[in-house]
């Protein structure tokens, strides 16, 4: 459904993008992640259209955004929809008529737009208040007119820029379950930007981490996080705190893919192999079990244990360069 090649965008003396080259499948969540000044909001502006890259083309339902002129661009825009964090709605109208707004101005009448606007305003969960004005809604409830408004034009791609960091956890949670809906029910290929985990563990097929505008790690959620060396395993997945007193030597790492222990197994080797756990979880992510464990060893130990436990088939890593 998307597909970048070798994307380049260059601002002055800034190379906000080097080289982007990602593939998003349609119907599926892909999260963009990475930090400040990444080229993830620039990305985005590419994909829309609203930003011209410096080199690459941009393939998205079948056409090159990148290549085409004013006015096919304005048209191809229509299959692109946008929420942006802090969503800007018109505060002079009502939620309905912000929703209906897109397909008035490319003409549609005022009865059939409102009529869709609010067939959008109950799907996004608040179909009661579309006379509401903006001042009057929630954070949670502003996020929600905006990702209606963005799919009245019916577009195959929804691109949300940080759509959930100004809210609450639960409006958060009520957002993403809103997120999954829309690809389930609508069959809209979705692209969130954000720099909380959090979502990217709750909703994302795909995952993305961008750095200095290049591509670190990418691939689907379930393969980046069932990965002990890649980055993303590490902070989808965080071993919790220890205690800053803690002596663990180890940190062992195990998923639920075919051929690999789980759980109680996992738990039982460690004693067996004379490890103590100081720390540790368990959790299912895109639908991989995946957990982390810290252990104590005995004193001069810590190399026979972490051979105990490699020999036995889980990814094990030494803390503060213990064990290699
Ligand atoms: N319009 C612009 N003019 C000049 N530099 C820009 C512009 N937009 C972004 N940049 C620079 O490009 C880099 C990537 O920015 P951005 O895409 O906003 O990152 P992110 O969204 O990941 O924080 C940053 O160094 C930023 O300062
Ligand atoms: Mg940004």
């Amino acid at each position: 459904m998307i597909t970048l090649r070798n994307l380049r965008k260059v601002y002055g003396d800034v190379t906000a993008l080097d080289g982007v080259s990602l593939h998003i499948d349609k119907a599926t969540i892909h999260g963009i992640v990475g930090e400040s000044g990444a080229g993830k909001s620039t990305l985005v502006r590419c994909l829309t259209g609203l930003e011209r890259p410096t080199e690459g083309a941009i393939e998205l339902a079948g056409q090159d955004i990148a290549a085409l002129g004013e006015k096919d661009l304005r048209l191809a825009r229509r299959t692109i929809g946008m929420v942006f964090q802090n969503v800007h709605l018109f505060d002079s109208r009502t939620a309905l008529s912000n929703i209906a707004y897109p397909l008035r101005v490319s003409g549609t009448d005022k009865a059939t737009a409102l009529a869709k606007a609010q067939e959008l305003l109950t799907l996004v969960g608040i179909g009661d208040r579309g006379a509401a004005y903006p001042g009057q809604l929630s954070g949670g409830q502003r996020q929600r007119v905006g990702i209606a408004r963005a799919l009245i034009t019916e577009p195959d791609v929804l691109l949300l820029d940080e759509p959930t960091s100004a809210l609450d956890a639960g409006s958060t949670n009520a957002i993403l379950d809103l997120v999954r809906d829309i690809r389930d029910r609508l069959g809209v290929t979705v692209v969130i930007i954000t720099h909380e985990m959090e979502v990217v563990r709750a909703v994302c097929d795909g995952v993305t981490l961008l750095e200095h505008g290049r591509i670190v790690e990418t691939g689907r959620v379930r393969d980046v996080v069932a990965d002990a060396r890649t980055r993303l395993s590490h902070s989808l997945a965080p071993l919790p705190p220890l205690p800053v007193d803690s002596d663990a030597s180890l940190d062992v790492f195990f998923t639920s893919m075919p051929g690999n222990p789980t759980g109680a197994r996992v738990f039982e080797q460690i004693a067996r192999a004379g490890g103590d756990i100081a720390a540790g979880t368990l959790e299912t992510i895109d639908g991989v079990q995946v957990g982390r464990v810290a252990i104590s060893t005995p004193t001069h130990a810590t190399e026979v244990v972490a051979r105990a436990l490699r020999e036995n088939g889980l990814h094990v890593e030494g803390r503060d360069n213990v064990v290699r």
